[in-house]
């Protein structure tokens, strides 16, 4: 009993008691939920409920969208683009560069799919025609950057994790 309590207790310490500002930590749940939901949305579309699939995954861009523009590139702005390319041999500036740069792309790749499936405003022959491609391509490199991201909070936040 003593010890599940003590146990509990290093667990809670290992992720509130990072050195992180509460709104990274918010950003980081934020961002595991938006990557399993888009798995959650992908599973939809396997199962042929494609109303639900593009309600869910156009959400999660938006949303994602919002996240990037509010919290992540003043951010960036602040603490990384100053010191590019001077620092880039540096793990804290190299992930959190790599991050951005894919983030980037990712992130206008999933605005491009949901403006050529869910709206008529690109004209006919800039459309995608490849969707199933286009969806697993950003699919997959969400989770890349998802990862990246985690890395980047992890060198930041984390305490001891890298070596200086
Ligand atoms: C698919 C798109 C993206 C995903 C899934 C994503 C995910 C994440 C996650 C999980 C974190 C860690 C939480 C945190 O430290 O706040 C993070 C942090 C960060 N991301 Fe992104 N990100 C994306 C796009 C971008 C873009 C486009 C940029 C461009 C500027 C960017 C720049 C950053 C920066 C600078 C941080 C550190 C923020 C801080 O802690 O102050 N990310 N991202």
């Amino acid at each position: 009993m003593e010890r599940s309590r003590r146990g509990d207790k290093l667990l809670r310490e290992a992720f509130f008691e990072t050195a992180a500002p509460r709104a990274a930590d918010l950003v980081l749940v934020m961002e595991i939920a938006m990557g399993v939901g888009l798995l959650v949305g992908a599973r939809l579309a396997r199962k042929g409920r494609f109303q639900q699939h593009a309600w869910c995954q156009s959400a999660i861009v938006l949303l994602n969208l919002a996240v990037v523009v509010v919290m992540m590139i003043p951010s960036f702005r602040v603490h990384v683009l100053p010191r590019i390319p001077a620092k880039l041999g540096k793990a804290y500036y190299a992930l959190a560069t790599t991050h951005a740069v894919i983030g980037t792309v990712t992130e206008l790749a999933g605005l491009y799919i949901l403006l050529s499936a869910g709206t008529s405003v690109l004209p006919e022959k800039f459309r995608i025609i490849k969707y199933k491609a286009w969806m697993r391509t950003v699919l997959a490199l969400w989770w890349v950057v998802l990862l990246l991201g985690l890395a980047t909070y992890a060198r930041w936040y984390v305490p001891h994790l890298f070596r200086k």
